[in-house]
């Protein structure tokens, strides 16, 4: 029997997705919906599988392996998408991809389809990476072949006898896990209109938070973080602990307008509470314990990783070399970070560890002074060498050169 394999979330596109992809492949529906950590009651989901139609729903719980493999890889490298976006929902995508394969394997199916329309990122995200973990299998993505708008897909449920979702009527469209949530359409498809408070979730407006910062230390043991305020946690359970605390501060909220990899700019509201101040504090201290060079390297290969998760390409050589490289860095990645958290700001107040880079004694300008003040003069002698060459042959302009007016 021909069988697929379908991610399934329970919202309208995937809830269509089972009986047409079973009456247009003629084949069974395996749906498959995983818990990354969206706090969503997934036994409804399972229910709603089934009562529409699905031979099989299976349901599984991939927030470990989320947090562990792809979570902390992308923490210990700093990936942050166009200096902003925490990139959940594209770290999300491979895992997604890789259970797809697995149950697809185990179901002996041929294919497996997802929910993704034709202009996003996470189709090719899910594409790429299935044909990386098993080029033999098909990838339908229904709603890119549909020409059906969000009433003829309730249409259609309705004359299926399948129950809608009651998300229906929201004008937007989210995605969330563990890592954050993402919001889009609706006003914000209008980059000039100030996202409304509504829309959030995980995070309180800035006016309503209180009056008293919040103060947050957490040690981080070879890059990644184990305690927070002097208690020892899971990781799973750190960020979620982190996430209620710095949302309660307003602290995680992201407006902006990103490249997506097929061209177009669209604008993205995210909130990741958790994500951006582990981000912040772990960046601090990779700075602190890392000599220049280093750090300088680490942050430009930041930015590709970030390129890397975004664009799909979490599956290749490329990011396992980069994770080797960021692997090696954290070895000194070890100590404190302490956090001000107040009315939707993050500061970093505070920084120690045992690998710190920072020596008193050369830093201070009190007594106890140990830097070799005679020592600069020879040092600044040739390192100013080749500008003093260079400006003897050819004179520096003395004023800037005007700027060229129009008309
Ligand atoms: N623009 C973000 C990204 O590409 C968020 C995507 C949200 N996905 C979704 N299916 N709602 O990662």
């Amino acid at each position: 029997m021909n069988r697929i394999v379908l991610a399934y979330s329970g919202g309208l596109d995937t809830s269509v997705a089972i009986p047409w992809l079973a009456e247009q492949f003629g084949a069974e529906v395996v749906a498959v919906t995983m818990d990354l950590g969206q706090g969503k009651e997934l036994d409804a989901v399972r229910e709603r599988a089934l009562a529409t139609g699905a031979v099989r729903a299976h349901v599984l719980d991939v927030r470990e392996e989320f947090a562990r493999d792809y979570l902390l890889p992308a923490l210990k490298a700093d990936a942050i998408y166009e200096d902003r976006y925490p990139l959940a929902t594209a770290l999300g995508r491979p895992l997604i991809a890789r259970k797809l394969v697995e149950i697809a394997e185990m179901e002996q199916a041929t294919a497996i389809a997802h929910g993704c329309t034709g202009k996003g990122n996470d189709q090719v995200r899910l594409d790429v990476s299935t044909r990386a973990l098993n080029p033999t299998l098909k990838v339908i993505a229904p709603a890119r072949i549909w020409t059906m708008n969000r009433p003829d897909e309730i249409e259609y449920a309705r004359k299926r006898g399948i129950p809608v979702p009651a998300t229906i009527d929201s004008p937007y469209s989210t995605d969330s896990n563990l890592w954050g949530r993402s919001i889009e359409c609706g006003v914000l498809e209008d980059p000039w209109s100030e996202p409304p408070e509504e829309i959030y979730a995980l995070t309180k407006s800035p006016a309503a938070c209180p009056d008293t910062p919040a103060y947050v230390e957490i040690d981080f043991a070879q890059g990644v973080p184990v305690r927070i305020n002097g208690v020892d946690m899971p990781l799973i359970e750190l960020i979620e602990a982190l996430g209620s605390i710095a949302g309660s501060h307003g602290v995680g909220r992201i407006d902006m307008v990103e490249n997506r990899l097929v061209g177009i700019k669209s604008r993205e509201i995210y909130e990741a509470p958790a994500a951006v101040v582990l981000h912040a504090a772990h960046r601090e201290l990779q700075k602190l314990v890392s000599p220049r060079d280093m750090d300088r390297l680490a942050r430009d290969l930041s930015v590709r990783y970030a390129d890397l998760v975004y664009n799909g390409l979490w599956f290749t050589p490329m990011r396992e070399a980069l994770d080797a490289f960021f692997a090696q860095v954290q070895t000194r990645v070890t100590g404190t970070i302490r956090l001000k958290l107040f009315k939707g700001d993050c500061h970093v107040v505070g920084r120690k560890s045992p690998m710190a880079l920072y020596e008193h004694a050369l830093a201070t300008y009190d007594a106890g002074d140990l830097f070799d003040h005679k020592a600069a003069e020879g040092f600044i002698s040739l390192f100013g060498l080749p500008v003093e060459l260079s400006a003897r042959r050819v004179p520096i302009a003395r004023t800037p050169a005007p700027v060229a007016q129009e008309g």
